[in-house]
């Protein structure tokens, strides 16, 4: 659950209690920085730091962005350069050392395994990302959001710290013409690094359909482990609606039965798969035993306990409304550039405050790559104001209802960028999945309730 909802302390806690931990990677590079800056409270990012097999890249990073007092209240965090096809071998090093310091610190204090869950689309950054929790000794890595079918071989490769790369999908690419990202361990960290075989994780993707899960058994470059079935009730992004796509009375995707997975097909492939979306329940994790799956994938119950990153003024405030129902669930297919339906959690007031934030666009992970006419690459984000992204070519039709889900979401787990020049800011963007009213009953008979409350609720 990105970003940093599913950090460390919620993955340790759930492989504390025996099953497996999932990290997200999203934004991880960021979420490190600002930690730092904020003066790394408890001294985690600097035990994390410290275990990383290249010294100098730590200290490094500790110089730029370590900050022992924390920020000057209202001071801007400094951003760091948003990623593009080719960026320096220093900016890759922040991913690498963030993505290792959450999985090893995820990873201290038992024998269960630690999994780290990218999103397909988001391209830029996750060689660096894989990398850097392959040095940790990460032992699943989840992914959705895309076709992930190079993402096998790039294991293997990294493995054995050998350079690794994918094709990198440019909008308007002239046919015949690839252009590809590209990472090497040993010239961006150190020809040393080297010296021992890393493990190579499982590698389970997360479909919305049988099919996808056949391709991806079949077509990518190297074994594929397991499969996530996840369905439009999850909490995130979802999978669009097959066909064309018809929207309620609320403006939500619709779903029907050609969206169901056929899991028959899915037995026939063999690989252990889990279902996730609304089967954060025992009767869920029953169910889908019964359907022939290994387990379940639970997100939003363990987004409000007391370990998950969201921040605990908000986990309370979201429970709350939800229970006097204010709050609630829209399954927005407009809010996410990726052009995915996103869920977002509707509290009151939210429609005002998202039309009153001035569009600013300086994260940028969700930045699309396109090819200029005159050849060059530019990067465009449907939430960038609008001037700039129909400067780049960008239909202004796709900028509405645009939400900026990189600053929404750090800002809910605590790290809003404040905005000295407009007295701003940025305000917190909160998913979840269709099952948060069970979750609200569920915390009100357990109030402060943790990873392990969860575990054991869904295991009993
Ligand atoms: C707060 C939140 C953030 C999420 N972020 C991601 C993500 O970054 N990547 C991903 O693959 N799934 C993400 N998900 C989906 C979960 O991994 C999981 O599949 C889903 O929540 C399961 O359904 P449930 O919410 O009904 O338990 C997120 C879910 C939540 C609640």
């Amino acid at each position: 659950m990105g970003v940093a909802v599913s950090n460390w302390r919620l993955a340790n806690a759930v492989a504390r209690a025996g099953q497996l931990g999932v990290v997200s990677g999203s934004m991880l590079d960021t979420v490190l920085v600002r930690r730092l800056q904020d003066g790394d409270p408890g001294g985690h990012m600097r035990r994390g730091i410290a275990a990383f097999p290249v010294p100098e890249v730590g200290d490094e990073i500790l110089r730029r962005y370590y900050n022992p007092g924390g920020r000057a209240a209202g001071a801007p965090y400094k951003n760091l350069p948003m990623y593009k096809q080719r960026v320096s071998d220093a900016r890759q090093r922040v991913t690498v050392l963030a993505n290792f310091v959450e999985v090893w610190l995820a990873k201290q204090g038992h024998d269960a395994p630690i999994g780290l869950n990218l999103l397909t689309k988001v391209q830029m950054p996750n060689l660096a990302s894989l990398y850097g929790a392959m040095l940790a000794g990460v032992d699943a890595v989840i992914m959705g959001a895309g076709i992930p079918r190079e993402i096998p071989g790039v294991l293997d490769a990294f493995a054995d710290h050998q350079a690794a790369q994918l094709k990198f999908d440019i909008e308007g690419l002239p046919p015949g013409e690839t252009e590809y990202l590209t990472f090497d361990p040993a010239s961006c960290l150190s020809p040393a690094i080297h010296s021992r075989s890393l493990k190579r994780p499982a590698f389970i993707a997360i479909v919305s359909a049988a099919s996808l899960a056949a391709t991806l058994a079949r077509k990518s470059n190297g074994r594929v482990d397991g499969f996530i079935v996840e369905g439009p009730t999850a909490g995130g992004h979802n999978a669009p609606p097959r066909g064309s796509v018809q929207l309620n009375e609320r403006g939500e995707p619709m779903y029907g039965d050609r969206d169901v997975v056929d899991l028959a097909k899915l037995r026939e492939l063999g690989l252990p798969f889990w279902l996730a979306g609304g089967f954060g329940s025992p009767e869920g994790l029953t169910a889908a035993i019964a359907c022939g799956a290994a387990g379940v994938q639970v997100g939003t119950l363990f987004a409000y306990c007391a370990e998950s990153g969201l921040a605990p003024e908000l986990k309370a405030h979201v429970l709350q409304s939800v229970v006097d129902g204010s709050a609630s669930i829209r399954t927005d297919p407009r809010a996410s550039p990726t052009g995915y339906p996103f869920k977002v959690v509707e509290l009151p007031g939210e429609a005002a405050r998202a039309a009153a934030r001035g569009r600013v666009c300086d994260l940028g992970y969700l930045r699309v790559p396109v090819r200029s006419p005159d050849g060059r690459t530019l990067y465009r984000c449907s939430a960038e104001p609008v001037g700039a992204y129909f400067a780049k070519g960008g239909d202004v039709a796709d900028t509405i209802g645009r939400r900026c889900l990189c600053n929404g979401l750090t800002a809910s787990i605590g790290q809003p960028q404040s905005r000295p020049a407009t007295n701003d800011i940025e305000i917190s963007l909160i998913t979840s999945g269709d099952d948060l009213r069970a979750v609200a009953s569920f915390a009100a008979a357990r109030p402060g309730y943790t990873a392990e409350h969860v575990v054991r609720y869904l295991c009993r």
